[in-house]
């Protein structure tokens, strides 16, 4: 080999090496730290996490998500689409156009589609069939990008939601679709697949479980799934974004790298329902804030 090559092998090995060095030191420093100490590490960055997110809480309007509410609230009254009609006489349950408290019973029935449905799977609906939007757009790319705003459809969702706060969690479940949208979320909760072989229940049905420092709520598990269920839509502020509850959804299947679900299809709402059920009785307090 020519002396300049080898000396140019020698340069990169040797660049890998430096690079390598940090991983080999903290390797190191794993092996050395105690199980208390990484424990103790751990328990204080969860406090500051908490206290992180209580000061957001405690002043509402530090949320960002308050302004898809107001911006849902203006979606839903403006006469929009082909049709140039307002959302005031879409039935999310209780009647057209009554918003408040409609939010606390879905996902439910609706005999005019013959289908169970959630918040965003009804917006559509009503969007397609008074305002006149084509479904197929509607349902095109329906996410935001990380620090994109959340879309027509997100920000309806947060402003219907909002309208129920305080409000308890309560599914109606007399009906046997309904029934049977809840049996489907279970399964598909509890159901593994995939090229990794994960069900929601591998991430979410234990206690103590986390993702770096991302504690995973035991959403099978009606105390933990009362706190959390009832915040959705949520800000997130690592995506600086309102996430609706499909939206968190298809972003869980995705780390399955199961298929995509549709918005409003069968499986996000069943999935909702399973959430809703699970968590029946804990309040609305929605939008909340996630890290
Ligand atoms: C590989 C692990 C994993 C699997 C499997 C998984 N999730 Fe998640 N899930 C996460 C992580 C991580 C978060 C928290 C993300 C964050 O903090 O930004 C999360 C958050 C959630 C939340 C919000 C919880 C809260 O704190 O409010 C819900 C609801 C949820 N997942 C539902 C599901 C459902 C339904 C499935 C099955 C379709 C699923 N997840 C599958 C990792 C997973």
């Amino acid at each position: 080999m020519p002396q300049q090559q080898e000396e140019g092998r020698v340069r990169r090995v040797r660049r890998a090496t430096l690079w390598l060095l940090p991983w080999v030191v903290t390797g190191g420093l794993e092996i050395t730290l105690a199980p208390s100490l990484a424990q103790d590490a751990i328990d204080a960055s969860e406090k500051g996490i908490q206290r992180y997110r209580q000061m957001l809480k405690a002043d509402p309007w530090s949320n960002p998500a308050m302004l898809d509410v107001d911006r849902g609230e203006a979606l839903w009254k403006t006469p929009r689409g082909p049709k140039a009609v307002s959302l005031d006489g879409c039935d999310l349950g209780k009647g057209p156009g009554v918003v408040k408290g409609a939010f606390a019973e879905l996902p439910r029935y609706f005999t005019d589609a013959d289908r169970v449905m959630d918040a965003e799977a009804r917006i559509v609906w009503c969007m397609e069939k008074l305002q006149g939007f084509e479904r197929a757009a509607l349902l095109k790319n329906p996410y935001p990008g990380g620090g994109r705003a959340t879309k027509d459809i997100g920000a309806l969702a947060t402003y219907v939601a909002y309208e129920s706060n305080g409000q308890k969690l309560m599914p109606t479940l007399d009906h046997p679709k309904e029934k049977e949208a809840l049996a489907l979320g279970e399964a598909l909760f509890f159901r593994r697949g995939g090229p990794m072989d994960f069900a929601c229940a591998t991430c979410h049905a234990d206690q103590g479980k986390r993702i770096r420092l991302q504690g995973l709520p035991p959403l099978s598990k009606p105390v933990e799934a009362r706190k959390v269920v009832g915040e959705w839509p949520a800000y997130r502020v690592s995506s600086n974004h309102v996430m609706t509850m499909e939206h968190r959804i298809y972003d869980c299947f995705w780390q399955m790298r199961m298929p995509e679900v549709d918005l409003g299809s069968e499986v996000p709402v069943a999935l909702t329902m399973y959430l809703v059920k699970t968590a029946e009785g804990g309040e609305i307090n929605a939008p909340g804030l996630k890290r």
